[in-house]
């Protein structure tokens, strides 16, 4: 698991979290608000018998491997609320991607490329007690047609979420068909802006669901 320390939300973040304590935060929050919009699982989620037997949120990582995962190390976290911008503690968190390389861990994924045995492809947590989730895990690449992005799921109340996050910016996005099927606001809701902090590159997506 991810270090305690590197739990810690951004000054911004926390800002905001604190104001919802506020009516009058809670309201200017409301005014705009943009649910996280929901995207389809897609055809490489990978089930249990194909996951490592590591899942945890260290993507990077693979227990009793030395070699850790090639690609741009990135941290991805934020916070989990509900339409009202209460957090949400204890939501189960999934995400999945392809590695470096362009491959899924998926038995169907047909890309001829060498896998990149450092890496877990599939990583899960729970969101703490202020909704927070984090995950460590690469900056997404590109796969057959698609924008670099990173799979989704939440499990919230028996009900099943999914949806994706894209590289804010990157020039493929424009050709994805999962990406342009979005409204501006919706787009950026689930557009990573990478930033360093602490020789740290991370990207802020809070999930409102
Ligand atoms: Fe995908």
């Amino acid at each position: 698991m991810i270090g305690k320390k590197s739990l810690d939300i951004p000054r911004r973040q926390l800002i905001k979290l604190a104001g919802l304590a506020s009516a009058s935060a809670i309201s200017s929050v409301q005014a705009n608000p943009v649910k996280t919009p929901s995207a389809s699982e897609g055809p490489y989620y990978p089930t249990p018998s194909m996951r490592h037997t590591d899942i945890d949120n260290d993507l990077v990582k693979i227990a009793d491997k030395t070699r850790q995962a090639g690609g741009e190390i990135i941290t991805l976290k934020g916070i989990i609320t509900n339409a009202a911008l209460l957090p949400l503690s204890g939501i189960r968190v999934e995400i999945w991607q392809c590695d470096v390389n362009g491959r899924y861990l998926h038995t169907r994924d047909r890309n001829s490329a060498t896998s990149d045995s450092g890496f877990q492809g599939f990583g899960h947590t729970l969101s703490n007690a202020n909704g927070e989730y984090e995950f460590r895990t690469i900056k997404p690449v590109s796969y057959l047609g698609r924008a670099p992005h990173i799979h989704v799921k939440l499990f919230k109340d028996e009900k099943v979420f999914t949806t994706q996050f894209y590289v804010k910016d990157h020039s493929d996005n424009s050709q994805d068909v999962l990406h342009r099927r979005m409204s501006v606001e919706e787009q950026k809701a689930v557009e990573m802006e990478f930033s360093s902090f602490d020789d740290n590159v991370e990207a802020v997506i809070n999930i409102i669901c």
